[in-house]
């Protein structure tokens, strides 16, 4: 328990510190600098169904991305948008039916990449019979992971996932809950210490307290300069955990891009005024309507200098607010931009 609180503050402190790097970076510069771990170009997957395998389903289309080292991807899409697809492509698991990429450096399905790669899947099959302990073994045996290694390296992932080291040891997998299984799935991931993991739905099915222990696993990981690809519906997750997203739907990139670049800036101020001359306040909120009384829009302009000149406008500030779009507005915009529809 002491050394997993140990871990935890050593955690944050590596955290805090990735956090301020980060922030003295501009996206652009940090970019330009990283390579890229994941590639894609021009991906496109079809399956054949039917039984005489004569329809044909367009799972992945010209799908075009980077993912650079060291980064924290979300890729975010409505179920059946083809986010796994793509992911089993990456990992060689399946093959395109045309396009091509590179993961690591190697072309999509090389072998020798799978050493440097961990993968929690959508819906992990466990050994019932097996405990936490001996799944893990059997794991880092697939690796062939020298048992000195293992020795160190199990106990560690089972801090870090938050496990503890008696349970591991005596609990079958089959009485373990869904949230403990998603740890265990976890520590398996992480048994190569690999350098770009891959996480299908990494949340799904986990009550908020597990949520929250998963995103402390991933920011760890993070801190720790891994790259970080992960698949998700769930908008909150992605917004509170990605340096970047992309967005697919219908087997189709809709658009890539960091949160600030797709919300816009943190600084456009939504306002509403009473009083004033409209000519004279157009000039600072172009998109300037009459509502119930006042004048309200978005602010074009520095905020000081329009609250300074307020007063000589013969103007009053009622309200002021930050009006940046939300992931799920933005979200929703884009499927509806394209003719999918939500429902509500
Ligand atoms: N083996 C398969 N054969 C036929 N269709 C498939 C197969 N695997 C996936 N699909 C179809 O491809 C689409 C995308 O699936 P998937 O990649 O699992 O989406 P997501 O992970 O975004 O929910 C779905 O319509 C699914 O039915
Ligand atoms: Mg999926």
């Amino acid at each position: 328990m002491l050394q997993t609180d140990q871990n935890r503050a050593k955690y944050r402190r590596s955290l805090a510190k990735a956090t301020m790097d980060t922030a003295s970076q501009s996206p652009t510069e940090s970019l330009a600098e990283r390579a890229a771990v994941v590639q894609t170009r021009g991906l496109r997957k079809v399956y054949r169904a039917g039984f005489w395998l004569n329809q044909k389903i367009v799972t992945l289309q010209d799908c075009s991305l980077d993912v650079y080292e060291g980064e924290t991807f979300g890729l975010l899409g409505p179920n059946g948008a083809g986010k796994t697809t793509l992911l089993k492509i990456l990992l060689g698991i399946i093959r395109p039916t045309k396009g091509r990429g590179t993961v690591l450096n190697q072309p999509l399905g090389d072998r020798s990449v799978k050493q440097k790669v961990g993968y929690l899947p959508e819906n992990p099959y466990f050994y019932d019979f097996l405990t936490a302990h001996e799944f893990l073994k059997y794991a880092a045996g697939l690796f062939q992971i020298p048992h000195q290694v293992q020795r160190q390296r199990i106990p560690e992932l089972l801090d870090l996932v938050g496990l503890s080291q008696s349970s591991a040891r005596k609990k079958q997998l089959r009485q373990y809950s869904k949230g403990m299984l998603q740890r265990v799935g976890m520590a398996q991931a992480l048994i190569n210490d690999p350098q770009v993991i891959f996480l299908d739905e990494p949340m799904s099915g986990l009550d908020p307290l597990g949520r929250y222990q998963m995103r402390e696993i991933i920011f760890s990981l993070k801190s720790q300069g891994k790259t970080i690809f992960f698949n998700s519906h769930v908008l909150s997750d992605v917004e509170k955990i990605c340096d970047r997203v992309a967005i697919l739907a219908r087997g189709e990139l809709l658009c890539i891009g960091s949160l600030p670049e797709l919300l816009g800036s943190a600084d456009l101020y939504q306002v509403k005024i009473l009083g004033g001359n409209p000519d004279v306040l157009r000039r600072w909120i172009p998109d300037l309507e009459f509502q119930e009384g006042h004048w309200q829009g978005h602010l074009k302009g520095d905020p000081q200098d329009f609250l300074a000149s307020l007063e000589l406008m013969d103007a009053q500030m009622i309200q002021m607010n930050l009006a940046r779009t939300s992931l799920e507005d933005f979200f929703v915009g884009q499927l509806r931009q394209r003719g999918i529809t939500v429902s509500q």
